[in-house]
């Protein structure tokens, strides 16, 4: 009943809108988020789950879809949840970052709404406030392109699309760990890696097949990699994967035995049910964690088909110095796929991007340290902390001083050890063309996420970055994404175009890290103030901290 009158709603309300211009199709959902006990490692847990599920349902629609989720939050603590890699266009509104927005209260509902613009491919949502990630939360969001889109595979192929969740596990909960960083210190290695919330064991008597698959058909598996802090490899026995897709962007389609997925990252691969009809594994394990290693196994099943997998697994790539170079290796083997046709993110000149004068650049070096005693994260000597009032919100309503100073992390990296632990926002020019390297000295691997963009990840370099490197960046077909990983000892360059009005958090993808202060918010503000290039603030939006019970601000004309 909910439903149907739910439907209805929905219906009139593109029809009315239809009625005044063609607008694109509307996806509706509704959200009941709340505790729920999951056993992912096999040990009972307080989890985060979405309409009863682990991993959330799937978001599924097709280029420019308007979106509309109502989320009803019916835990204990305000909760928000952002679109990884959904770009948000003029829109940080929705972002769902806590510099952005005013949280969902306990025991309250709020919509977001927000169109895929020109996007297509595989991302995933997630809840950004307090430690809710380690708790679950998240799910996929695939994007179709439309119909009359040719897409570079043949159709029907794939018969089917299966969305795989991999990622490091903790059994502690959520409120355990985030105790820990509370008290300064450092939560540590995971308990181990799920596969969509289960980790079987090879040869587990009881097990149920994760997918079943008809010999001869072709599927598309979307992976995502939704965990704290640990890459994975993916593979899987006796069947190699050719990839079709990176967040967002038609790859060229080699073919892989096994796959690195860094924190954040998704890709799209085809797999071809062409061997004998049985079982077979699908691989997890762990990547770069000092003196241990984790892996978990999926069975695939071939519908009617005979017998159980085989105990042989395929072997995990190299480990240690090696190991890196093979994955390096792997990222530059992944290129854009120039001819396919498909909805490109940034259109303004992305296409040539290697022709693009820099405006700007910003060299970002990460570090661990101590202050006051605790344990802090900080990006060029700033460990970001946030405010009760959103940056966005306090900028947008002309009180950003009372809030938050721009520009107290320079462009360069200091040279003195001393951490600030401030909020940490870049004032940036609209339509600048960035270069943003990344550089770590630390011996652990890292991982960046950007809002509100796709970027160009155009290198990742072992040791350290000067101007002369850029004669090796590929300026012609680097895959256009939204995280990338940086290599212990190594640097990473990205390049992309702000334009799109907003305030975007930047940030590390390492859970712990994000959440002790590495990460910031770029404020890209268009000087027109015009509706051409930021749409309102929704009059749905909750409002917090000292904007609330102000005078709205004088909305954006065209
Ligand atoms: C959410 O919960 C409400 C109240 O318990 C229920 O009526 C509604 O059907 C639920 N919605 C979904 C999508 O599960
Ligand atoms: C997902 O969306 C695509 C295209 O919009 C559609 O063809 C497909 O049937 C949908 N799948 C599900 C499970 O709704
Ligand atoms: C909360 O949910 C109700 C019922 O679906 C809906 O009418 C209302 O608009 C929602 N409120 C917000 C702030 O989204
Ligand atoms: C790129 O896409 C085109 C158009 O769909 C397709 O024909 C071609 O095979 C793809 N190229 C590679 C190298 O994957
Ligand atoms: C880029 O910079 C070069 C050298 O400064 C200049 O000659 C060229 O015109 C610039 N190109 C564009 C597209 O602005
Ligand atoms: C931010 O940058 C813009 C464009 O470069 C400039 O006009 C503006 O004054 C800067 N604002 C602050 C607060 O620094």
């Amino acid at each position: 009943m909910e439903r149907t009158s739910l439907m209805i709603v929905a219906l009139l309300v593109s029809l009315s809108v239809v009625a005044v211009k063609a607008e694109d199709p509307y996806v509706f959902y509704e959200w009941n988020v709340t505790y729920g006990t999951i056993s992912p490692l096999g040990v009972p847990q307080q989890a985060i789950l979405i309409n009863g599920q682990f991993p959330g349902p799937r978001i599924n629609c097709t280029s420019n879809n308007n979106i509309v989720v109502n989320v009803f939050n019916h835990l204990d603590e305000p909760l928000l949840f952002t679109w990884n890699g959904i770009q948000q266009r003029k829109n940080s509104w929705q972002d769902g970052t806590p510099g952005t927005m005013c949280p969902i209260m306990p025991g309250t509902n709020f919509t977001y709404r927000f169109q895929v613009k020109d996007q297509i491919g595989s991302f995933f949502y997630f809840p950004t406030t307090d430690l809710h990630r380690a708790a679950g939360g998240f799910g996929p969001i695939n994007i179709h392109s439309r119909n009359l889109i040719p897409i570079p595979f043949a159709r029907p192929a794939p018969s089917d699309e299966y969305d795989v969740f991999v990622g490091d596990w903790y059994n502690k909960g959520y409120k355990s760990l985030k105790k820990i960083l509370d008290e300064g210190r450092t939560f540590g290695r995971p308990d181990g890696i799920h596969i969509n919330g289960k980790s079987l064991k090879v040869g587990d008597k009881d097990a149920q097949p994760l997918f079943t698959v008809e010999a001869g058909k072709t599927y598309r598996y979307r992976f995502c990699n939704a965990g704290l802090r640990t890459s994975v490899n993916v593979r899987f026995q006796g069947h190699p994967m050719k990839l079709v897709e990176i967040e967002g962007s038609h790859t060229v389609q080699n073919v892989y035995e096994s796959l690195d997925l860094h924190v954040g990252q998704c890709a799209s691969v085809l797999v071809t049910a062409d061997q004998e009809a049985k079982d077979y594994y699908l691989v997890a394990s762990s990547r770069f964690l000092k003196n241990e290693k984790f892996s978990t196994v999926a069975i695939i099943r071939y519908a009617n088909g005979k017998g159980p997998a085989s105990s042989d697994l395929p072997a995990p790539p190299p480990e240690n110095t090696q190991g890196i170079a093979w994955s390096m290796n792997q990222f530059r083997s992944y290129r854009w796929n120039l001819t396919a046709s498909a909805a490109r993110p940034n259109p303004q000149g992305s296409y040539h991007y290697g022709k693009i004068n820099i405006t700007r650049t910003l060299k970002i070096v990460n570090t661990r340290s101590q202050v006051d005693g605790k344990l802090r994260f900080s990006l060029n000597g700033i460990s970001h902390a946030n405010a009760e009032t959103p940056f966005k919100l306090a900028e947008y309503f002309g009180v950003g001083e009372k809030v938050f100073k721009y520009d107290l992390m320079s462009d360069e990296p200091s040279n003195t050890d001393k951490v600030t632990v401030v909020p940490n926002i870049k004032n940036a020019t609209f339509r600048n063309f960035v270069e943003i390297i990344f550089e770590n000295h630390e011996k652990t691997i890292q991982s960046y996420h950007l809002d509100g963009y796709a970027f160009f990840a155009v290198a990742v370099e072992p040791g350290t970055w000067n101007p002369e490197k850029r004669k090796n960046y590929n300026l012609v077909d680097a895959i256009s994404r939204h995280t990338v990983q940086v290599y212990p000892n190594s640097w990473t360059a990205i390049m992309t175009t702000l334009d799109n009005s907003g305030m975007w958090n930047l940030r590390s993808d390492m859970w712990e890290r994000y959440y002790l202060g590495q990460q910031l918010y770029i404020s890209v503000l268009s000087p027109a103030r015009s509706l051409r290039d930021e749409y309102n603030i929704p009059d749905t939006n909750p409002l917090c901290g000292i904007v609330k019970g102000m005078p709205m601000p004088k909305p954006y004309t065209a």
